[in-house]
Protein backbone atom coordinates (compact mmCIF):
# COMPACT_ATOMS: atom_id res chain seq x y z
CA UNK A 1 0.00 0.00 0.00
CA UNK A 2 0.92 3.54 -0.25
CA UNK A 3 1.80 4.64 3.68
CA UNK A 4 5.60 5.40 3.13
CA UNK A 5 7.55 6.75 0.46
CA UNK A 6 11.29 8.82 0.50
CA UNK A 7 10.69 12.52 0.74
CA UNK A 8 12.58 15.90 0.35
CA UNK A 9 11.66 18.80 3.00
CA UNK A 10 12.98 22.35 2.04
CA UNK A 11 12.74 25.04 4.47
CA UNK A 12 15.57 27.72 4.61
CA UNK A 13 14.26 27.41 8.66
CA UNK A 14 16.19 24.97 9.75
CA UNK A 15 14.03 24.10 13.00
CA UNK A 16 11.01 24.09 10.97
CA UNK A 17 12.56 22.12 8.45
CA UNK A 18 13.79 19.33 11.24
CA UNK A 19 10.67 19.59 12.81
CA UNK A 20 8.38 18.73 9.99
CA UNK A 21 11.26 16.21 9.12
CA UNK A 22 10.98 14.40 12.07
CA UNK A 23 7.23 14.61 11.91
CA UNK A 24 7.25 12.22 8.52
CA UNK A 25 9.94 10.30 9.98
CA UNK A 26 8.05 9.23 12.30
CA UNK A 27 5.69 8.10 10.35
CA UNK A 28 7.49 5.66 8.52
CA UNK A 29 8.72 7.83 5.77
CA UNK A 30 12.45 8.09 4.41
CA UNK A 31 13.03 11.72 4.91
CA UNK A 32 15.96 13.87 3.59
CA UNK A 33 16.32 17.84 4.59
CA UNK A 34 17.66 20.86 2.39
CA UNK A 35 18.00 24.63 3.76
CA UNK A 36 17.96 25.85 0.08
CA UNK A 37 16.84 25.42 -3.33
CA UNK A 38 19.99 24.95 -5.29
CA UNK A 39 21.22 21.74 -2.75
CA UNK A 40 17.94 20.38 -2.56
CA UNK A 41 17.89 20.68 -6.51
CA UNK A 42 21.43 18.68 -6.17
CA UNK A 43 19.60 16.27 -4.42
CA UNK A 44 16.31 15.98 -6.59
CA UNK A 45 19.10 15.51 -9.54
CA UNK A 46 20.59 12.44 -7.88
CA UNK A 47 17.28 10.55 -5.96
CA UNK A 48 14.15 9.94 -7.26
CA UNK A 49 11.89 11.46 -3.99
CA UNK A 50 8.15 10.42 -3.76
CA UNK A 51 7.15 13.82 -2.81
CA UNK A 52 8.87 16.81 -2.35
CA UNK A 53 7.95 19.30 0.40
CA UNK A 54 8.68 22.73 0.20
CA UNK A 55 8.70 26.25 1.01
CA UNK A 56 7.82 29.29 -1.80
CA UNK A 57 10.48 31.41 0.03
CA UNK A 58 13.54 30.42 0.04
CA UNK A 59 16.86 32.50 0.21
CA UNK A 60 18.17 31.77 -3.81
CA UNK A 61 15.43 30.80 -5.77
CA UNK A 62 11.85 30.57 -4.37
CA UNK A 63 10.27 27.43 -4.36
CA UNK A 64 8.33 28.14 -7.80
CA UNK A 65 11.09 27.61 -9.30
CA UNK A 66 11.93 24.17 -7.82
CA UNK A 67 8.59 23.04 -8.66
CA UNK A 68 9.51 24.16 -12.52
CA UNK A 69 12.01 22.30 -12.52
CA UNK A 70 10.60 18.98 -11.09
CA UNK A 71 7.52 19.35 -13.40
CA UNK A 72 10.02 19.67 -16.25
CA UNK A 73 12.70 16.44 -15.49
CA UNK A 74 10.82 14.27 -12.87
CA UNK A 75 7.57 14.47 -13.38
CA UNK A 76 6.89 11.41 -11.20
CA UNK A 77 7.61 13.13 -8.20
CA UNK A 78 5.03 15.00 -6.44
CA UNK A 79 5.18 18.62 -5.73
CA UNK A 80 3.75 20.34 -1.99
CA UNK A 81 4.68 23.63 -1.54
CA UNK A 82 4.33 25.62 1.59
CA UNK A 83 3.90 29.70 2.22
CA UNK A 84 3.88 31.48 5.05
CA UNK A 85 1.31 34.54 3.23
CA UNK A 86 -1.17 31.81 1.28
CA UNK A 87 -2.57 33.95 -1.33
CA UNK A 88 -5.47 32.52 -3.60
CA UNK A 89 -3.41 33.86 -6.77
CA UNK A 90 0.13 32.04 -6.07
CA UNK A 91 -2.21 28.98 -5.25
CA UNK A 92 -3.72 28.96 -8.15
CA UNK A 93 -0.38 28.92 -10.49
CA UNK A 94 0.81 26.44 -7.53
CA UNK A 95 -1.44 24.30 -8.96
CA UNK A 96 -1.58 25.57 -12.81
CA UNK A 97 2.40 24.67 -12.89
CA UNK A 98 1.81 21.39 -11.83
CA UNK A 99 2.33 21.09 -7.84
CA UNK A 100 0.41 18.68 -6.23
CA UNK A 101 -0.76 20.73 -3.02
CA UNK A 102 -0.62 23.99 -1.73
CA UNK A 103 -0.49 24.55 2.06
CA UNK A 104 -0.18 27.62 4.21
CA UNK A 105 2.13 27.74 7.34
CA UNK A 106 2.20 26.92 9.81
CA UNK A 107 0.92 23.78 8.41
CA UNK A 108 -0.67 21.54 10.35
CA UNK A 109 1.15 18.30 10.78
CA UNK A 110 -2.29 16.27 10.03
CA UNK A 111 -2.97 18.47 6.82
CA UNK A 112 1.16 17.95 5.59
CA UNK A 113 0.32 13.92 6.52
CA UNK A 114 -3.15 13.88 4.78
CA UNK A 115 -1.89 15.57 1.33
CA UNK A 116 1.76 13.19 1.16
CA UNK A 117 -0.53 10.27 1.55
CA UNK A 118 -2.85 11.57 -1.10
CA UNK A 119 0.29 12.10 -3.32
CA UNK A 120 1.58 8.53 -2.51
CA UNK A 121 -1.91 7.30 -3.22
CA UNK A 122 -1.82 8.85 -6.52
CA UNK A 123 1.63 8.16 -7.73
CA UNK A 124 1.00 4.22 -6.93
CA UNK A 125 -2.76 4.62 -8.91
CA UNK A 126 -0.06 5.74 -11.96
CA UNK A 127 2.26 3.17 -11.70
CA UNK A 128 -0.32 0.58 -11.37
CA UNK A 129 -1.87 2.07 -14.59
CA UNK A 130 1.65 1.73 -16.31
CA UNK A 131 2.43 -1.66 -15.27
CA UNK A 132 -1.08 -2.44 -16.58
CA UNK A 133 -0.26 -0.71 -19.98
CA UNK A 134 2.89 -2.72 -20.18
CA UNK A 135 1.26 -5.87 -19.49
CA UNK A 136 -1.25 -5.03 -22.54
CA UNK A 137 1.98 -4.08 -24.42
CA UNK A 138 3.71 -7.13 -23.94
CA UNK A 139 0.43 -9.39 -24.43
CA UNK A 140 -0.32 -7.77 -27.89
CA UNK A 141 3.07 -7.13 -28.61
CA UNK A 142 4.50 -8.50 -31.58
CA UNK A 143 7.02 -10.43 -29.05
CA UNK A 144 3.66 -12.68 -28.45
CA UNK A 145 3.25 -13.68 -32.03
CA UNK A 146 5.04 -17.23 -32.11
CA UNK A 147 6.36 -18.16 -35.47
CA UNK A 148 9.67 -19.19 -37.17
CA UNK A 149 8.38 -20.24 -40.28
CA UNK A 150 9.44 -18.21 -43.59
CA UNK A 151 6.19 -16.93 -44.36
CA UNK A 152 6.06 -15.61 -40.73
CA UNK A 153 8.95 -13.72 -40.87
CA UNK A 154 8.21 -11.99 -44.08
CA UNK A 155 4.97 -10.81 -42.71
CA UNK A 156 6.91 -9.86 -39.07
CA UNK A 157 9.12 -8.01 -41.68
CA UNK A 158 5.93 -6.23 -43.73
CA UNK A 159 4.18 -5.28 -40.46
CA UNK A 160 7.50 -3.45 -38.83
CA UNK A 161 7.96 -1.86 -42.14
CA UNK A 162 4.27 -0.64 -42.34
CA UNK A 163 4.02 -0.24 -39.01
CA UNK A 164 4.71 3.20 -38.21
CA UNK A 165 3.11 4.72 -41.02
CA UNK A 166 -0.13 5.60 -41.87
CA UNK A 167 -0.81 3.59 -44.14
CA UNK A 168 -3.88 1.18 -44.49
CA UNK A 169 -3.35 -2.39 -43.89
CA UNK A 170 -5.71 -5.05 -45.20
CA UNK A 171 -4.67 -8.16 -43.38
CA UNK A 172 -6.17 -11.14 -45.16
CA UNK A 173 -6.38 -14.97 -43.61
CA UNK A 174 -8.62 -17.99 -42.44
CA UNK A 175 -9.91 -17.74 -38.89
CA UNK A 176 -7.88 -18.09 -36.20
CA UNK A 177 -5.02 -17.39 -37.72
CA UNK A 178 -3.93 -14.11 -36.07
CA UNK A 179 -5.39 -11.56 -37.83
CA UNK A 180 -6.20 -9.65 -34.64
CA UNK A 181 -3.35 -10.38 -33.18
CA UNK A 182 -1.30 -8.80 -36.14
CA UNK A 183 -3.41 -5.71 -35.67
CA UNK A 184 -3.14 -4.85 -32.93
CA UNK A 185 0.86 -5.42 -33.32
CA UNK A 186 1.01 -3.55 -35.87
CA UNK A 187 -0.73 -0.16 -33.00
CA UNK A 188 1.77 -1.93 -31.08
CA UNK A 189 4.77 -1.03 -32.71
CA UNK A 190 3.30 2.50 -33.98
CA UNK A 191 3.62 6.03 -32.37
CA UNK A 192 -0.10 6.07 -31.93
CA UNK A 193 0.32 3.05 -29.38
CA UNK A 194 -0.70 5.24 -26.50
CA UNK A 195 -3.55 6.17 -28.29
CA UNK A 196 -6.92 3.80 -28.81
CA UNK A 197 -6.91 0.97 -30.44
CA UNK A 198 -10.72 0.21 -31.14
CA UNK A 199 -12.10 -2.90 -32.87
CA UNK A 200 -15.07 -3.79 -34.57
CA UNK A 201 -16.47 -7.18 -36.21
CA UNK A 202 -18.37 -5.57 -38.73
CA UNK A 203 -19.92 -9.21 -39.26
CA UNK A 204 -21.62 -9.53 -36.09
CA UNK A 205 -23.96 -6.35 -36.57
CA UNK A 206 -26.87 -5.64 -38.78
CA UNK A 207 -26.07 -2.85 -41.26
CA UNK A 208 -28.43 -0.39 -39.98
CA UNK A 209 -26.06 -0.67 -36.45
CA UNK A 210 -23.29 -1.24 -37.52
CA UNK A 211 -23.15 2.29 -39.22
CA UNK A 212 -24.34 3.91 -36.26
CA UNK A 213 -21.67 2.25 -34.50
CA UNK A 214 -19.01 3.09 -36.92
CA UNK A 215 -20.15 7.04 -37.65
CA UNK A 216 -22.14 7.76 -34.28
CA UNK A 217 -25.26 8.95 -34.56
CA UNK A 218 -27.04 12.20 -33.16
CA UNK A 219 -30.36 11.92 -31.22
CA UNK A 220 -33.61 10.92 -32.78
CA UNK A 221 -31.82 9.77 -36.26
CA UNK A 222 -33.90 6.39 -35.38
CA UNK A 223 -36.44 5.31 -33.42
CA UNK A 224 -34.40 4.38 -30.34
CA UNK A 225 -31.81 7.02 -30.32
CA UNK A 226 -32.48 8.88 -27.28
CA UNK A 227 -29.92 10.40 -27.41
CA UNK A 228 -26.33 11.59 -29.09
CA UNK A 229 -24.06 8.74 -30.11
CA UNK A 230 -20.29 8.94 -30.62
CA UNK A 231 -19.41 6.21 -33.17
CA UNK A 232 -15.88 4.18 -33.16
CA UNK A 233 -14.39 6.49 -35.55
CA UNK A 234 -14.34 9.67 -32.86
CA UNK A 235 -13.35 7.07 -30.09
CA UNK A 236 -10.25 6.08 -32.30
CA UNK A 237 -9.08 9.51 -33.37
CA UNK A 238 -5.21 9.77 -33.40
CA UNK A 239 -5.15 5.66 -32.83
CA UNK A 240 -6.10 2.56 -34.68
CA UNK A 241 -9.16 1.71 -35.96
CA UNK A 242 -9.44 -2.34 -37.02
CA UNK A 243 -12.41 -3.44 -38.88
CA UNK A 244 -13.07 -7.13 -38.84
CA UNK A 245 -14.56 -8.59 -41.62
CA UNK A 246 -14.48 -6.30 -43.51
CA UNK A 247 -16.07 -8.48 -46.38
CA UNK A 248 -19.71 -8.12 -44.92
CA UNK A 249 -19.56 -4.35 -45.54
CA UNK A 250 -22.95 -3.41 -47.13
CA UNK A 251 -23.20 -1.49 -50.63
CA UNK A 252 -24.21 1.94 -48.73
CA UNK A 253 -21.47 1.08 -45.83
CA UNK A 254 -18.84 0.84 -48.64
CA UNK A 255 -19.47 3.84 -49.63
CA UNK A 256 -19.19 6.12 -46.32
CA UNK A 257 -15.93 3.53 -45.50
CA UNK A 258 -14.81 5.09 -49.19
CA UNK A 259 -15.46 8.43 -48.55
CA UNK A 260 -13.58 8.10 -44.96
CA UNK A 261 -10.43 6.81 -46.48
CA UNK A 262 -10.36 9.45 -48.93
CA UNK A 263 -11.15 12.50 -46.86
CA UNK A 264 -10.78 11.30 -43.03
CA UNK A 265 -14.28 13.35 -42.42
CA UNK A 266 -17.18 11.68 -42.13
CA UNK A 267 -20.77 12.61 -40.37
CA UNK A 268 -22.92 10.83 -37.84
CA UNK A 269 -26.38 9.02 -38.34
CA UNK A 270 -29.00 11.90 -38.66
CA UNK A 271 -26.45 14.58 -38.43
CA UNK A 272 -25.22 17.06 -40.57
CA UNK A 273 -22.07 18.20 -38.49
CA UNK A 274 -18.84 17.03 -40.24
CA UNK A 275 -16.27 15.13 -37.83
CA UNK A 276 -12.92 15.20 -38.96
CA UNK A 277 -10.63 12.25 -38.07
CA UNK A 278 -6.85 11.03 -37.72
CA UNK A 279 -7.57 7.51 -38.11
CA UNK A 280 -5.23 4.57 -38.68
CA UNK A 281 -7.32 1.99 -40.60
CA UNK A 282 -6.63 -1.68 -40.20
CA UNK A 283 -9.32 -4.25 -42.07
CA UNK A 284 -9.68 -7.97 -42.28
CA UNK A 285 -11.37 -10.22 -43.48
CA UNK A 286 -11.15 -14.17 -44.42
CA UNK A 287 -12.96 -13.69 -47.57
CA UNK A 288 -11.49 -13.61 -51.03
CA UNK A 289 -12.35 -10.06 -51.73
CA UNK A 290 -10.81 -9.80 -55.10
CA UNK A 291 -13.98 -12.55 -56.12
CA UNK A 292 -16.30 -10.13 -54.70
CA UNK A 293 -15.38 -7.65 -56.54
CA UNK A 294 -15.51 -9.62 -59.86
CA UNK A 295 -18.98 -10.81 -58.00
CA UNK A 296 -19.92 -6.81 -57.82
CA UNK A 297 -20.61 -7.66 -53.87
CA UNK A 298 -17.45 -5.05 -53.18
CA UNK A 299 -16.58 -2.39 -54.69
CA UNK A 300 -13.81 -2.13 -56.60
CA UNK A 301 -12.76 1.59 -55.73
CA UNK A 302 -12.56 0.65 -52.14
CA UNK A 303 -10.65 -2.47 -52.38
CA UNK A 304 -7.91 -0.28 -54.15
CA UNK A 305 -8.09 2.41 -51.27
CA UNK A 306 -8.03 -0.52 -48.95
CA UNK A 307 -5.61 -3.06 -50.39
CA UNK A 308 -2.44 -0.75 -50.29
CA UNK A 309 -0.57 -3.20 -48.15
CA UNK A 310 -1.62 -6.72 -47.64
CA UNK A 311 -0.70 -8.58 -44.94
CA UNK A 312 -1.38 -12.39 -45.39
CA UNK A 313 -1.62 -14.77 -42.84
CA UNK A 314 -0.46 -18.43 -43.12
CA UNK A 315 -2.89 -20.93 -42.47
CA UNK A 316 -1.58 -23.35 -39.92
CA UNK A 317 -1.17 -26.66 -41.52
CA UNK A 318 1.00 -24.34 -44.12
CA UNK A 319 3.37 -23.72 -41.22
CA UNK A 320 3.53 -27.01 -39.29
CA UNK A 321 6.97 -26.17 -38.11
CA UNK A 322 5.65 -23.86 -35.54
CA UNK A 323 3.43 -26.07 -34.09
CA UNK A 324 5.60 -27.38 -31.76
CA UNK A 325 6.73 -23.75 -30.38
CA UNK A 326 3.14 -22.57 -30.36
CA UNK A 327 2.01 -25.28 -28.35
CA UNK A 328 5.00 -25.03 -25.73
CA UNK A 329 3.85 -21.09 -25.56
CA UNK A 330 0.84 -22.38 -24.73
CA UNK A 331 1.49 -24.97 -22.60
CA UNK A 332 3.32 -22.02 -20.30
CA UNK A 333 0.79 -20.06 -20.38
CA UNK A 334 -2.47 -22.20 -19.48
CA UNK A 335 0.04 -23.74 -16.84
CA UNK A 336 -0.24 -19.92 -15.45
CA UNK A 337 -3.48 -19.62 -15.58
CA UNK A 338 -4.46 -23.11 -14.00
CA UNK A 339 -1.66 -24.18 -11.78
CA UNK A 340 -0.63 -27.05 -13.35
CA UNK A 341 2.76 -27.99 -14.30
CA UNK A 342 3.07 -29.97 -17.08
CA UNK A 343 6.22 -29.92 -18.84
CA UNK A 344 5.61 -30.94 -22.00
CA UNK A 345 4.09 -32.73 -25.34
CA UNK A 346 5.79 -36.00 -26.05
CA UNK A 347 6.69 -37.22 -29.95
CA UNK A 348 4.11 -39.18 -30.91
CA UNK A 349 1.31 -36.36 -30.06
CA UNK A 350 3.47 -33.41 -32.10
CA UNK A 351 3.45 -35.55 -34.91
CA UNK A 352 -0.79 -36.08 -34.80
CA UNK A 353 -1.08 -32.43 -34.37
CA UNK A 354 1.53 -31.73 -37.31
CA UNK A 355 -0.88 -34.42 -39.64
CA UNK A 356 -3.80 -32.55 -38.66
CA UNK A 357 -5.39 -29.73 -41.04
CA UNK A 358 -6.29 -27.39 -38.46
CA UNK A 359 -9.26 -25.70 -40.03
CA UNK A 360 -9.51 -23.40 -36.97
CA UNK A 361 -5.77 -22.63 -37.43
CA UNK A 362 -4.12 -21.59 -34.19
CA UNK A 363 -7.37 -21.10 -32.61
CA UNK A 364 -8.25 -24.67 -32.47
CA UNK A 365 -4.66 -25.30 -31.74
CA UNK A 366 -4.98 -23.12 -28.57
CA UNK A 367 -8.31 -24.57 -27.60
CA UNK A 368 -6.59 -28.24 -27.96
CA UNK A 369 -3.73 -27.26 -25.93
CA UNK A 370 -6.39 -26.18 -23.16
CA UNK A 371 -8.02 -29.16 -23.03
CA UNK A 372 -5.04 -31.52 -23.32
CA UNK A 373 -3.91 -29.80 -20.28
CA UNK A 374 -6.84 -29.94 -18.38
CA UNK A 375 -7.08 -33.56 -19.20
CA UNK A 376 -3.37 -35.09 -18.70
CA UNK A 377 -2.79 -37.51 -15.96
CA UNK A 378 0.88 -36.83 -16.12
CA UNK A 379 3.01 -33.89 -16.53
CA UNK A 380 3.31 -34.86 -20.46
CA UNK A 381 0.53 -34.19 -23.08
CA UNK A 382 0.10 -37.53 -24.83
CA UNK A 383 -2.01 -38.60 -27.53
CA UNK A 384 -4.43 -39.88 -25.40
CA UNK A 385 -5.20 -36.50 -24.21
CA UNK A 386 -6.11 -35.31 -27.53
CA UNK A 387 -9.63 -34.90 -28.93
CA UNK A 388 -10.62 -38.15 -30.87
CA UNK A 389 -11.30 -36.41 -34.27
CA UNK A 390 -7.41 -35.19 -34.32
CA UNK A 391 -6.28 -38.86 -32.81
CA UNK A 392 -7.87 -40.68 -35.62
CA UNK A 393 -5.61 -39.38 -37.78
CA UNK A 394 -5.81 -39.90 -40.93
CA UNK A 395 -9.01 -38.18 -43.20
CA UNK A 396 -9.22 -36.33 -45.90
CA UNK A 397 -10.12 -32.69 -45.49
CA UNK A 398 -11.30 -29.75 -47.45
CA UNK A 399 -9.19 -26.77 -46.89
CA UNK A 400 -10.86 -23.65 -45.73
CA UNK A 401 -11.60 -22.34 -42.92
CA UNK A 402 -14.83 -23.83 -41.98
CA UNK A 403 -15.21 -26.99 -43.77
CA UNK A 404 -18.15 -27.57 -41.69
CA UNK A 405 -19.36 -24.42 -43.47
CA UNK A 406 -18.76 -25.10 -46.98
CA UNK A 407 -20.59 -28.50 -46.78
CA UNK A 408 -23.24 -28.56 -44.26
CA UNK A 409 -24.76 -30.84 -45.71
CA UNK A 410 -23.81 -34.38 -44.98
CA UNK A 411 -24.98 -35.96 -47.78
CA UNK A 412 -22.69 -33.63 -49.98
CA UNK A 413 -19.68 -34.40 -47.80
CA UNK A 414 -19.94 -37.79 -47.45
CA UNK A 415 -16.17 -37.88 -48.60
CA UNK A 416 -14.95 -37.19 -45.59
CA UNK A 417 -15.68 -40.08 -42.87
CA UNK A 418 -18.86 -39.34 -41.47
CA UNK A 419 -18.11 -40.13 -37.90
CA UNK A 420 -15.44 -37.34 -38.15
CA UNK A 421 -17.55 -34.61 -39.26
CA UNK A 422 -20.59 -35.61 -36.54
CA UNK A 423 -18.41 -35.20 -33.68
CA UNK A 424 -16.59 -31.59 -34.99
CA UNK A 425 -20.34 -30.78 -35.25
CA UNK A 426 -21.40 -31.56 -31.83
CA UNK A 427 -18.44 -30.21 -30.42
CA UNK A 428 -19.31 -26.82 -32.45
CA UNK A 429 -22.55 -26.96 -30.62
CA UNK A 430 -21.65 -27.75 -27.30
CA UNK A 431 -23.21 -30.85 -27.87
CA UNK A 432 -26.59 -29.79 -28.32
CA UNK A 433 -28.46 -32.38 -30.87
CA UNK A 434 -31.22 -30.20 -31.92
CA UNK A 435 -28.17 -27.44 -33.11
CA UNK A 436 -25.93 -30.39 -34.63
CA UNK A 437 -28.56 -32.03 -36.54
CA UNK A 438 -29.94 -28.75 -38.15
CA UNK A 439 -26.03 -27.77 -39.05
CA UNK A 440 -25.75 -31.08 -40.51
CA UNK A 441 -29.02 -30.81 -42.42
CA UNK A 442 -30.04 -34.00 -41.02
CA UNK A 443 -32.97 -34.52 -38.52
CA UNK A 444 -32.60 -34.98 -34.89
CA UNK A 445 -33.46 -39.07 -35.29
CA UNK A 446 -31.13 -39.45 -37.54
CA UNK A 447 -28.41 -38.01 -35.85
CA UNK A 448 -29.55 -40.31 -32.93
CA UNK A 449 -29.37 -43.44 -34.57
CA UNK A 450 -25.75 -42.50 -36.44
CA UNK A 451 -24.42 -41.39 -33.28
CA UNK A 452 -25.34 -44.86 -31.94
CA UNK A 453 -23.84 -46.79 -35.39
CA UNK A 454 -20.18 -44.34 -34.60
CA UNK A 455 -20.51 -44.98 -30.43
CA UNK A 456 -20.24 -41.53 -30.21
CA UNK A 457 -20.78 -40.46 -26.89
CA UNK A 458 -21.34 -37.11 -24.75
CA UNK A 459 -19.29 -38.82 -22.14
CA UNK A 460 -16.29 -40.13 -24.29
CA UNK A 461 -15.58 -37.49 -26.29
CA UNK A 462 -16.52 -33.52 -24.12
CA UNK A 463 -14.82 -34.68 -21.12
CA UNK A 464 -13.87 -30.76 -20.77
CA UNK A 465 -16.96 -29.31 -22.11
CA UNK A 466 -19.47 -28.24 -19.06
N1 LIG B 1 1.35 -16.52 -34.26
C1 LIG B 1 0.67 -16.70 -33.14
N2 LIG B 1 1.31 -16.87 -31.97
C2 LIG B 1 0.64 -17.07 -30.83
N3 LIG B 1 -0.68 -17.09 -30.74
C3 LIG B 1 -1.40 -16.91 -31.87
C4 LIG B 1 -0.76 -16.70 -33.11
N4 LIG B 1 -1.70 -16.55 -34.06
C5 LIG B 1 -2.89 -16.66 -33.44
N5 LIG B 1 -2.70 -16.88 -32.11
C6 LIG B 1 -3.77 -17.08 -31.12
O1 LIG B 1 -4.84 -17.73 -31.75
C7 LIG B 1 -6.08 -17.16 -31.42
C8 LIG B 1 -6.76 -16.60 -32.62
O2 LIG B 1 -6.05 -15.48 -33.10
P1 LIG B 1 -6.79 -14.22 -33.73
O3 LIG B 1 -5.80 -13.13 -33.90
O4 LIG B 1 -8.02 -13.89 -32.96
O5 LIG B 1 -7.20 -14.84 -35.16
P2 LIG B 1 -8.16 -14.24 -36.27
O6 LIG B 1 -8.39 -12.81 -35.93
O7 LIG B 1 -7.41 -14.43 -37.55
O8 LIG B 1 -9.41 -15.08 -36.23
C9 LIG B 1 -5.78 -16.13 -30.35
O9 LIG B 1 -5.90 -16.74 -29.10
C10 LIG B 1 -4.33 -15.77 -30.61
O10 LIG B 1 -3.72 -15.33 -29.44
MG1 LIG C 1 -10.17 -11.91 -35.38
Amino acid sequence: MSGRGSLLVVDDDRSICEAMADYLRSLGHRTETALTCRSALDRIKEFNFHVVVCDVNLPDQDGFHLLEWVVANKPETSVILLTGYGTIESAVEAIRIGAFDYLTKPVIDDELNFSIQRALGQREIVEENKKLKEQLQVKFGPANIIGHDYKMAKMFDLIESVADTRTTVLILGENGTGKTMTARAIHQLSTRRDQPFVEVACGALPDSLLESELFGHVQGAFTGASHDKEGKFLQADGGTLFLDEIGTASPSLQVKLLRVLQDREFEPVGGSKTHKVDVRLILATNENLEERVRTGEFRQDLYYRINVISVTQPPLRERIGDIPLLVDHYIKEFNNQTNKSIRGIDESAVQLLQRYQWPGNVRELVNVVERAIVLAKSDTITVADLPEHLRQGHFEVQHGANRLAGSNDLKSALANPERQIIIEALEQNGWNRQETAKLLGINRTTLYKKMKKYKITYEDHAQILS
